[in-house]
């Protein structure tokens, strides 16, 4: 019996985001609110199907012919759609032949794709991490064996990003080295960079020969796509070498569906090629190849005018309830604790703000007053609701 190997394996501490989404699930209390995982939700509190995924899955039963496999590169028409969305049509990448596309399983295996990318080139490369930054990228990134090193981003309870401490500690990036951003709606703290700071930073990838791989998990919730968009296509405009990891899971409402891509821009035709069969081979070596049915469904949405409009059209609702739900939100924050210090809320962009809490009381809120958050203090504001917003607040304020 000795001999047999699961008996060396420790056990692995829950996942701290999704083990919040099943203690809030199983939670008794009537006045109980979510605010754990980036996940979108209505103002009844439910993640909706959107009509235009309802009306391309009708089209895509019509249609399916086969489940025979994929191509190692995923759905091509989900392929094609998707980088010229992402970049933008007339982007000067594409004549050029310098952009290639995998189809990922969501954002996250993109960004997992990446990373085993850059091991290839160099095992022990480095990459810069915002601080902070989606919890889940670090282990993303350090299962390939990638030295992370971590720039300022953000300090709780400020409003604005830490641009000027940001780059002066990317100073020190060493000419080769990834460097990690945030496309829009920066999890964890909802600040994005400006149009110029994006300018800014470009030069310095430039100057210091840094490789910039934009997750862009949220393109299209903070502004309208193209201005979402503007970081990352303003970067492909500079740099010879990029990676953009991109989901479909929030803005497409296909979360369990697994659509995302990652989109390479390579310095030529020929690199590009060869970036585009390593990450095919890294495809097959992890996955073999990607699940069809969301990369579908986003093609057939994407391909069709009036589901683009439908959709385009459910993405504005989202984008604006969000809005409105920090407007309201930071209205009742104020209330409950007679002071302006909350006022940021207001002004951020996309699902996250941080909730200015030790661990202790973010806790507290939870065993007191059944308010999911995480330990961090991070909320997911599109969890709030406009018979919850007060509730939230009060209790916030209370713990406080
Ligand atoms: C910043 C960020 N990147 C990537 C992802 C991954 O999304 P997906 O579900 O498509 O893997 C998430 C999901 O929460 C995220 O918040």
């Amino acid at each position: 019996m000795n001999n047999y190997r699961f008996k060396d394996l420790p056990v692995c501490p829950d996942d701290p985001i999704l083990e919040l989404m099943v203690q809030a699930a199983a939670d008794k209390n009537p006045h109980k609110v979510d605010l754990s995982a980036g996940v979108y939700k209505n103002d009844a509190g439910k993640t909706p199907i959107l009509q235009a995924v309802q009306q391309a899955e009708v089209l895509r039963q019509q249609k399916e012919d086969t489940k025979s496999y994929l191509g190692l590169a995923g759905d091509l028409r989900f392929n094609s759609l998707v980088a010229e969305m992402v970049l933008g049509k007339g982007h000067p990448v594409f004549a050029e032949q310098r952009v290639c596309t995998l189809q990922t399983t969501g954002g996250s295996g993109a960004i997992r794709i990446a990373a085993e990318l850059f091991k290839r080139i160099q095992r022990g490369a480095r990459v810069w991490v915002g601080n902070p930054t989606w919890a889940n990228h670090i282990p993303l990134l350090a299962a390939a064996d990638l030295e992370l090193l971590t720039y300022p981003y953000y300090r709780v309870g400020e409003a604005g990003v830490l641009f000027g401490e940001m780059m002066q500690a990317l100073q020190a990036a060493e000419p080769g080295d990834l460097v990690l951003l945030q496309g829009s709606c920066h999890n964890p703290c909802g600040e994005d960079m400006t149009h110029d700071q994006w300018r800014q930073l470009a030069d310095l990838l430039v100057e210091r020969r840094l490789v910039p791989l934009v997750d862009a998990a949220y393109h299209g919730l903070a502004e309208p796509m193209d201005q979402d968009a503007f970081g990352w296509r303003h970067l492909a405009s500079r740099v010879p070498e990029m990676l953009i990891a991109w989901s479909g899971s929030k803005n497409f409402s296909l979360y369990r569906d697994r659509a995302g891509a990652l989109i390479a821009i390579a310095a030529t035709p020929e690199r590009t090629k060869a970036v585009m069969t390593n990450l095919m081979n890294i495809s097959r070596v992890v996955y073999s190849v990607p699940p069809a049915h969301g990369a579908a469904l986003v093609a057939e949405i994407l391909a069709d005018e009036q589901l683009h409009t439908i959709w385009q059209d459910e993405l504005l609702t989202m984008r604006e309830r969000i809005i409105g739900v920090r407007e309201r939100f930071a209205d009742e924050l104020a209330a409950a604790s007679a002071c302006d210090r909350f006022e940021f809320v207001r002004h951020q962009k996309g699902m996250f703000s941080f909730m200015p809490l030790s661990s202790e009381q973010a806790q507290a809120l939870r065993r007191e007053h059944s308010v999911y958050l995480l330990d961090s203090g991070r909320i997911n504001v599109a969890g709030i609701t406009a018979s919850s917003a007060e509730y939230v607040a009060t209790a916030i304020a209370r713990v406080i």
